[in-house]
């Protein structure tokens, strides 16, 4: 589990009181819901922002969290970055103990302000719609979390993202067929102009059966508001999602031997479906330390 730092923790139960959550907040992350449900993605007024931080942002600064670490195992490094739809700057309070010069690009006037009462005023926020961005700057990296699910003319954002970066590009998406296709645009366009996946793929021609899709999960810890805005009664929630880490740089595929499915632990035996450099294969080990292993590790 990863927690949200505890000066986030308290701006953000500054912020619960500031909508009033026990009282409106669950009517404001319900109308939100319903937008993303119904991929119906306006401009979130200054309530709908806040219970975005408060009932989403605690997932995808998780997510970012456990794909971050996921990439540090590989030992490469990046050191400037640029956050493309950046919300309310998750990806910002995921790097705080990181040397790394971090940009956000985030059209959202209301999402800016909440960012701003999170991660203070020092960031640097390009305030502009992506599709309008122009920008010469090139970045080692460029990040979109749960954006290209939201936004129009995907092929287009997705080939300007790569254009931008110079080294990887990190997508991450709802851990849904939406979100997997989504993943898949991007490998096939990447294929096509000289990027490599790199985490967790472990080939280019992946052989999951067309109606399944590559996703994890991770358990997140619910604060007492963020269980208030959601009607919820478990002290946590699992939130699935799907990523990708692209590198410029030919390696060869990483043998990272990702579980892409939740382990089937029988007595004596553990059955794994693991991504490998051969396409995803079925592995059943009988020795005590498979028992260890999680869905997402590397095997
Ligand atoms: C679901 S939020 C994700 C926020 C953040 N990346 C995270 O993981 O928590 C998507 C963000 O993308 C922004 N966005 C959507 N379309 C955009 C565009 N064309 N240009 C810039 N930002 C955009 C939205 O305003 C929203 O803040």
């Amino acid at each position: 589990m990863f927690d949200l730092p505890k000066d986030v923790l308290f701006n953000l139960e500054r912020l619960s009181k500031a909508c009033d959550v026990n009282k409106n907040g669950a009517k404001f992350y319900s109308k939100l819901s319903e937008s993303y449900r119904n991929q119906d993605f306006k401009e979130l007024d200054f309530s709908q922002a806040i219970a975005y931080a408060l009932g989403r942002m605690p997932a995808t600064y998780s997510v970012i969290k456990y794909v971050l670490e996921k990439f540090k195992n590989t030992r490469e490094s990046f050191s400037n970055i640029l956050d493309v739809g950046a919300g309310v700057g998750a990806l910002k309070i995921a790097l705080k103990d990181c040397e790394v010069a971090y940009t956000a690009l985030e059209k959202s006037e209301t999402m800016r302000k909440v960012f701003r009462i999170l991660n203070g005023e020092n960031t640097t926020i390009y305030s502009e719609d992506f599709h309008k961005f122009r920008n010469k700057n090139r970045y080692q990296v460029v990040f979109a979390s749960y954006f290209i699910n939201e936004i129009e003319n995907k092929k287009a954002t997705l080939r300007k993202i790569f254009e931008l970066a110079e080294q990887y590009v990190f997508i991450l998406e709802p851990g849904t067929p939406n979100g997997y296709k989504n993943i898949l645009e991007a490998k096939n366009l990447a294929a096509n102009i000289g990027w490599y996946p790199f985490l967790p793929c472990a080939t280019q021609n992946c052989n999951l059966n067309s109606k399944d899709w590559c996703h994890f999960s991770i358990r997140l810890p619910r604060t007492k508001y963020h269980a208030n805005l959601k009607n919820a009664t478990l002290p946590y929630e699992d939130e699935k999602f799907c990523y990708i880490i692209f590198s410029k740089k030919k390696t060869e595929f990483f043998c990272n031997n990702t579980i892409i499915k939740r382990p089937i632990k029988k007595s004596g035996h553990v059955i794994f479906d693991v991504c490998t450099n051969n396409g995803i294969q079925r592995i059943v080990r009988t020795d005590k330390a498979s028992k260890k292993f999680n869905w997402g590790d590397s095997l």
